[in-house]
């Protein structure tokens, strides 16, 4: 495919988005329906789309639009103009690709600044979060997001790891903020094909998360409780530095579709339990909650999370967040712990939940909290210890 015959699919994948489907089965789906396609061109469509998406809102502004008014025509226009790409290399490229402007399509317009890729509603929770550092922290999240490995240190070493993965043709280094964790140069789409991934030596893991899960105090033996499961990141994690007896749980339980598998890889030993079972097994040392939040700390891998999220959603997730963590007082043994976790850069659901929950339960105290960005880390990231007295 020609440049811009890339840049005519992204506009068609960028308008079936703007239509309610989600980025990677708009992606697949256009896909299926161009066959002559190549891995390349794939890559390149996939990256024009994610590139207009996490930069969405100066997009629409340097194409003459507001947000809800941007098509996927006008926002690969704004991209462009963005990215100082030249707009008449791609525009009026026929027959592939996008027909040329029209006169009101070719004025020019000034670059908007970064905060204009945030809705209003949001900016104003962020400024009063984060102050002059916001747009820094903003231009970070404008980036693509790298990808980090885990490695499983129960079964090999970072340096053993890094050779098969170098023979496989994925390229990764030692990051020097964490000894486990891998940094991914080249080769990511790859991953999940190599032996090493196979027979869980690695594991796909943001460094901010694995920062998080090296810090929390685990205990070798007892019994640990990963309430909010999901796909088991938080349990394969500790399950490579803990003997403990590991119980899962998820409300929804085909969110745990992936755990046997990559449990099997690992090697992680475990159980799951529904709800009401939990209410006859014995007290945990320690009930995990990667409560359900509003991701804004992952934009870069979910840039529509930013767009789709409204005040009414974000206070439905808090009221969600603050019950898990009332039921979690009922699970945890004396002296346990409650380990809180978001992927969020909101005081909302982070700290003033933590403050909120030691109001409501002052039998508890906050031992320890952090928070990640891709200023420190990588993705946001945030986790708090409460221990029971
Ligand atoms: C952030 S995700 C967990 C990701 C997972 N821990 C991992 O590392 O792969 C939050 C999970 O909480 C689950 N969840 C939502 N509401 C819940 C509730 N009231 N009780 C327990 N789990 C809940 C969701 O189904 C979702 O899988």
């Amino acid at each position: 495919m020609t440049p811009a015959a890339r840049y005519q699919a992204a506009i068609e994948v960028l308008d079936a988005i703007l239509a309610g489907q989600t980025p990677e089965p708009a992606l697949r789906a256009w896909g299926r329906s161009a066959r002559f396609a190549g891995s390349k061109d794939r890559v390149a469509i996939s990256d024009h789309v994610y590139d207009v998406l996490r930069n969405r809102g100066r997009a629409a502004a340097l194409a003459g639009c507001t947000v809800p008014q941007a098509t996927g025509r006008a926002l690969i226009l704004g991209l462009l103009r963005l990215q100082n790409v030249a707009v008449e290399d791609v525009f009026g490229q026929m027959p592939y690709g996008p027909s040329a402007l029209s006169a009101d399509e070719a004025k020019e317009h000034p670059t908007p600044d970064i905060l204009s890729d945030t809705p209003d509603w949001l900016l104003a929770l962020l400024k009063a979060e984060f102050g002059p550092d916001l747009e820094g922290l903003l231009a970070a999240m404008s980036t693509r997001a790298p990808v980090y490995l885990r490695v499983n240190t129960r079964k090999t070493t970072p340096e053993h790891v890094i050779a098969d993965l170098a023979q496989a043709g994925v390229h990764a280094i030692a990051d020097p903020r964490l000894a486990t964790a891998l940094e991914v140069q080249t080769g990511a789409r790859k991953i999940t094909a190599t032996a090493a991934y196979q027979a869980g030596l690695v594991e796909v893991q943001d460094l901010s998360v694995q920062m998080a899960m090296a810090e929390i105090p685990v205990p070798q033996t007892g019994r640990i409780l990963d309430y909010c499961a999901g796909a088991g990141g938080k349990s394969l994690a500790i399950a490579a530095r803990s003997d403990a007896d590991l119980t899962l749980h998820d409300k929804f339980p085909k969110r745990m579709g992936d755990v046997a598998l990559r449990a099997e890889r690992a090697g992680m030993v475990y159980q799951t339990r529904e709800d009401a079972q939990l209410d006859h097994e014995v007290q945990f040392d320690v009930v995990l909650l990667d409560v359900p939040c509003s991701g804004s700390g992952t934009w870069r891998r979910d840039p529509m999370v930013r767009w789709r999220m409204t005040p009414e959603t974000l206070a439905a997730l808090q009221s969600e967040q603050a019950q898990i963590l009332d039921r979690a007082v009922t699970l945890t043994a004396p002296r346990g712990l409650i380990i809180y976790m978001t992927c969020s850069l909101l005081r909302a659901e982070n700290e003033d939940a933590v403050h909120a929950f030691l109001a409501r339960h002052p039998q508890f105290d906050l031992l320890q909290s952090r928070r990640f960005d891709p200023r420190n880390a990588s993705d946001g990231f945030f986790f708090a210890v409460l221990q029971a007295k």
